[in-house]
């Protein structure tokens, strides 16, 4: 099986949130599977390019009435043998920031890019003189390579190619002024029958969503979600319409770059069966934040982009947020790490301003969200909706309890702790109010202070599950055994 992973965001080499995790870490699995699996990114400006091997020779891309030229370079995903090629054009992402930076989150010019880096994609197929069985989509930016295929590369050379599309983030899905539609080289007819006419607008996901021959999401929660008008994001009657070829596969975790054995983030190592590794993280947590050093005392830890999806309105919103109260009356140290929407980050600012079992490192943080993992005792991560969501995951890896909403990946893989016997491995709610956060993590801080040894055996039945994506790529295999006979 030949699969090109076409997307925007790659570890090592591009991330912005979990996508990136999630692309590099499938097509390592589906590698280990047997695949022949090889992934696109475009080279973004801060991917060195001393550390990439050049391909010989310029490609062109047709594009609008002309070419667009630009260079190949390629590398491999560290520690496996999955081919990485970069799309190398200077003019369109030349520049800082994969979608945008603080200053302009949206580049105004980003449909073009993605047109561009879409359509480059099948070229690059033709330079290697490589035809993959399978283009596998992710999210908005590669959405244009099913439309691709079925407009213009449906005969010749990708013929027997099939096209897959996984939804990470249905919240984002590249609306843009339907002027650039001439860039894109597609005939007319595609427009409508494409799905790309979105209210007088183009949205690249929507004709993602409408022309894939199989549609994902990353977890079966969300992929019901999706369909309903709540959290459909006004594509939930085309998703019911695409029902039959929508399905949803969990995540997994990547364990060899968060698990607390091992980690070469963290200053103990733990597992299971001891946890004195765990208090050694705390007390370095505890010093980073310059928190007052207390092995006692609950600590809860947070890592995030800091976006509407989080639940930070009802958890950090200015006057009537849940994190003032809980830290003003329970007796709770609370970290948080995260960049995004500038009032949040004033918010928390101002928090930590305030008080003094609040802190806050704004920013992006490798090393320290491994540390938080480590050293907390608890993890928030109240999302208004959450597709799959990493951070959980690990935090279980690290006996690190999650506090969360019932809602999407956080319903499919945090259990709710069950008083009566002790079981469980979060704390989970439903309806996403200030009063609903603070109450769960009452709760949570109750069991922690009051039922310790409930409290332990949920970190131990946590740190023993495993979300592992060994099980997600015979998912994906199967799907893509469907398409290719
Ligand atoms: P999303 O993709 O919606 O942001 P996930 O939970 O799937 O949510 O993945 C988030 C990933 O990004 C995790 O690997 C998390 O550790 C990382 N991350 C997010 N914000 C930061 C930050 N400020 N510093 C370090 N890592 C971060
Ligand atoms: C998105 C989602 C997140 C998911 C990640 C990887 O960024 O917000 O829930 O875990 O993609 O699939």
């Amino acid at each position: 099986m030949k699969i090109l992973m076409v997307t925007s965001e790659a570890v090592p080499f591009a991330k912005s949130g979990g996508l990136g995790d999630a692309v590099a870490s499938l097509a390592k699995a589906l590698k280990r599977a047997g695949a022949d699996v090889r992934i696109v990114l475009p080279r973004y400006y801060n991917i060195n390019k001393a550390m990439l091997n050049a391909i010989p020779g310029p490609m062109g891309v047709p594009m609008g009435d002309g070419e667009a030229w630009c260079a190949v370079l390629e590398s491999k995903l560290p520690g496996s043998d999955v081919p990485v090629y970069f799309i190398d054009h200077e003019g369109f992402f030349g520049r800082d920031g994969i979608y945008g930076d603080k200053a302009v989150p949206d580049f105004p010019d980003n449909p073009y890019c993605y047109a561009f880096f879409c359509r480059a994609a099948f070229q690059l197929c033709r330079k290697l003189e490589w035809i993959p069985d399978i283009m596998h989509a992710h999210d908005w930016p590669a959405s244009l390579v099913p439309v691709y295929k079925r407009y213009l590369e449906a005969h010749g050379d990708f013929a027997h190619t099939h096209t897959v599309l996984t939804i990470h983030n249905l919240g984002y899905q590249g609306i843009y002024n339907k002027d650039v539609f001439p860039y894109f080289g597609l005939p007319w007819e595609a427009y409508h029958g494409a799905g790309l006419e979105y209210f007088g607008s183009i949205n690249l996901l929507q004709a993602g969503i409408a022309t894939a021959e199989k549609i994902t999401t990353v977890s079966p929660t969300y992929a019901r979600e999706i369909q309903t008008s709540i959290l459909g994001c006004t594509l939930d009657g085309l998703l019911r319409h695409r029902s039959n070829n929508l399905v949803g596969i969990l995540n997994g975790a990547d364990y060899d770059e968060w698990n607390p054995e091992t980690d070469k983030y963290i200053p103990a190592h733990f597992n299971s069966k001891d946890l004195s590794g765990k208090a050694v993280c705390k007390e370095a947590l505890q010093k980073e934040f310059g928190l007052a050093v207390d092995p006692e005392v609950p600590l809860i830890g947070m890592v995030a982009r800091l976006t509407d999806q989080k639940g930070i309105g009802d958890l950090f919103g200015p006057m009537h947020g849940a994190a003032y109260h809980i830290c003003t009356k329970m007796n709770v140290q609370f970290v948080v790490v995260g960049s995004g929407d500038v009032w949040c980050e004033r918010e928390l600012e101002s928090l930590s301003g305030k008080l003094s079992n609040f802190k806050v490192k704004l920013g992006y943080f490798e090393k320290t969200a491994h540390l938080i993992e480590a050293g907390s005792d608890l993890f928030m991560m109240p999302s208004k909706y959450e597709p799959c969501g990493l951070n959980q995951l690990y935090s279980l890896r690290y006996g690190t309890l999650p506090i969360v909403r019932r809602t999407g990946g956080l319903a499919d893989t945090v259990s709710n702790y069950n008083e009566e016997k002790g079981t469980g491995t979060g704390f989970v709610f439903d309806n996403l109010t200030p009063q609903a956060i603070f109450d769960t993590t009452g709760w949570a801080v109750y069991t922690y202070y009051n039922r310790k040894d409930h409290f332990i055996a949920m970190q131990k039945a946590a740190m023993e599950q495993r979300f592992s994506w060994d099980k997600s790529v015979s998912e994906y295999m199967a799907l893509y055994s469907l398409l290719v006979k």
